[in-house]
């Protein structure tokens, strides 16, 4: 189950975290990879490039990153079957003290790209037949948290754009799902961790009581990757431990 040989996929923001544990896990089941982000010298120690694993550094909201994205996907992997956009950034603060570039460069990151990306590769998701669209959304695509209304806002839109998704590609064999982590030990969630009482707080809302692992999200995202879920689509999948059932 879950073999993903002789498909190819992109996985954004793959140099951490849980991206970089979806990449991994992908290569693990036989998938090839294409693993960008950001930050060169992370990626570089995450992934080596080589047939099985094409890498590309860059901000994932430049247009001209999307299209080498893209080509480099076309001419190393020879196509696109799974598209993750993971690739996203949490800036907290008083409401009264958020500024407008901080609203601009979430919804950049959060959301827009995903908008483009999945939109510049179409044409090649398409050809593949049995595609799959993963996007990184949250438990705050569904609730909200103190300080936190700009990135909620842009994960409750990630829940939107991929039921919209969804309801678009059905007809070319695409699904499109979205993730819901709760709280995972990463490099994004490890300020809010430095404060004993929200760690505590977290774990005790996860009945399974404890915060999450990146590889815990991965298998996840490969279960939505693999063609026995070809008849999930434009659904939000949980991984939080029960955190967000629990009263
Ligand atoms: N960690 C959690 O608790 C948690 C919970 C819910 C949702 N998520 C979501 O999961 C996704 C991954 O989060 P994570 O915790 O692994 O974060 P992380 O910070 O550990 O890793 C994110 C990666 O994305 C890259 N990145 C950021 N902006 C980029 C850009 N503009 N272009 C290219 N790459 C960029 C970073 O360099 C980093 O390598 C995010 O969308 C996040 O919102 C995380």
């Amino acid at each position: 189950m879950f073999d993903l040989t002789g498909r190819s996929a992109i996985v954004t923001g793959a140099a951490n975290g849980i991206g970089k544990a979806i990449a991994e896990i992908f290569l693990q089941h036989g998938a090839k990879v294409l693993a960008t982000d950001l930050d060169a010298d992370d990626l570089s120690a995450a992934f080596t490039d080589s047939d099985e694993c094409a890498t590309v550094t860059g901000d994932i909201t430049d247009a001209s990153v999307q299209q080498q994205v893209i080509d480099t996907a076309s001419s190393r992997l020879g196509g696109i079957d799974i598209l993750v956009n993971n690739a996203g950034i949490v800036i907290a603060g008083d409401y009264e003290t958020l500024t407008d570039e901080q609203w601009d460069r979430i919804m950049d990151v959060n959301l827009r790209s995903i908008f483009r990306l999945t939109r510049e590769a179409l044409p090649l998701l398409k050809k593949s037949g049995s595609s799959r669209v993963i996007n990184l959304g949250s438990i705050m695509s569904d609730v909200a948290g103190p300080g936190l209304s700009i990135y909620g806002t842009s994960k409750h839109a990630v829940a939107g754009l991929t039921k919209g998704m969804a309801v678009d590609f059905g007809q070319y064999g695409i699904t499109a799902n979205y993730l819901q982590p709760g709280s995972i030990v990463t490099k994004l969630s490890a300020p809010f961790m430095d404060d004993p009482e929200f760690k505590a707080y977290w774990e005790a809302k996860a009945p399974i009581g404890r915060l999450g692992e990146a590889h815990e999200v991965a298998v996840a995202a490969l279960f939505l990757a693999s063609k026995e879920a070809q008849f999930v689509s434009g659904t939000g999948l949980n991984v939080d431990g029960g955190a967000i059932v629990q009263f």
